[in-house]
């Protein structure tokens, strides 16, 4: 039996090799992504014992993300293979300031979960549910999946986790702004970054934000400020988790890693304190390399490096 299910869409990424824009270049490397599969692999690599849920193709990268998922050491039996289905993938284009992606995944399997497909007898055993605002927006029956797991997990006291990861591309802002506040109000743990906390609130100030997620419900949100590490809402106080100081290339899935690090921290006994503390750390290793999951520290690494502010 696993402690954390994470529920959502993976994809398979392609990095162009040197940083040369996709309209050249020849080369890539093949990493992985989607969110919620990132937050499994970080929650695991931190110690947390994990299943992923989810459908992808019988196809080749449906394979890769099969093999990624078992090489980790994350329970796949709730992965589901459709037959001919072609799983999402998607490319990174690179500037100076930023990253930018192009997304391949509008008929892939994942867009098909629907509330008859999910998992239910697992989310009921298990004691937290991870959900993503991606799951929401890339089609009307993977929103309906997701309320429905929402639906279950709070019916059986199973811990609902939820990151809005807004994406303006994948559906209209004033939908996508109703249905993650929505979420919000049924969520025990909410991890939005500050532009969706300023979207979901209409407030600028990373405090003034917070307080106002504090009144839609949570028991606990973390505000994540980027390079300015995070805020953390908890039994009535506010505080404040510096990053560590370090030399970030790529902060592609620093959020994802941030999610999973905090949950498994979480899961494991600690308070919401000292997980907020241990995330900040796991988060701004993954930053060091390229990609969102090969960066992602394990336990080990981030305990090494708590000394280094
Ligand atoms: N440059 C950085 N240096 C140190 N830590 C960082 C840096 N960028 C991000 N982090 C860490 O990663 C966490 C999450 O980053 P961010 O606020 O960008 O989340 P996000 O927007 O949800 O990310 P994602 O793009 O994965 O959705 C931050 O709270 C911080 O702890
Ligand atoms: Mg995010």
């Amino acid at each position: 039996m696993t402690d954390l299910i994470c529920l959502g869409e993976p994809l398979v990424e392609f990095n162009p090799v040197n940083g040369e824009p996709l309209d050249s270049a020849r080369t890539f490397s093949v990493g992985y992504g989607g969110d919620t599969s990132n937050v499994a692999v970080a929650a695991r690599r931190s110690g947390a014992d994990v299943g992923y849920a989810t459908r992808i193709g019988d196809d080749a990268f449906g394979d890769a993300l099969f093999r990624l998922w078992t090489d980790e050491g994350i329970d796949t039996a709730l992965v589901e293979r459709e037959p001919h289905g072609t799983t999402g993938i998607y490319f990174i284009s690179r500037d100076p300031e930023h990253s930018a992606f192009t997304y391949y995944r509008s008929n892939s399997p994942a867009t098909r979960m629907s509330p008859a497909w999910v998992p239910e007898t697992a989310i009921r055993t298990t004691r937290a549910l991870h959900i993503s605002g991606i799951s929401q927006a890339i089609s009307t029956s993977a929103c309906d999946a997701v309320f429905r797991a929402i639906e279950v997990a709070k019916d059986a006291g199973t811990l609902v986790s939820y990151d809005p990861n807004h994406r303006p591309a994948l559906w209209e802002t004033g939908r996508a702004r109703a249905v993650i506040r929505q979420t919000v109000t049924e969520a025990d743990l909410v991890m939005p970054n500050l532009s969706e906390g300023r979207l979901l609130t209409g407030l600028l100030a990373p405090e003034d934000v917070l307080a106002k997620l504090v009144d839609l419900g949570p028991r606990i949100i973390v505000l994540k400020l980027g390079s300015a590490g995070a805020l953390l809402a908890h039994g009535g106080e506010i505080t404040r988790f510096a990053a560590p100081r370090v030399d970030a290339i790529d902060s592609t899935g620093a959020g994802d890693a941030f999610d999973g690090a905090f949950l498994a921290q979480l899961l494991a006994g600690a308070s919401p304190r000292d997980a907020a503390e241990y995330a900040v750390h796991a988060a701004a290793l993954t930053t060091l390399g390229p990609g969102a999951v090969d960066p992602i520290p394990h336990r080990s690494a981030v305990l090494e490096t708590r000394g280094l502010r």
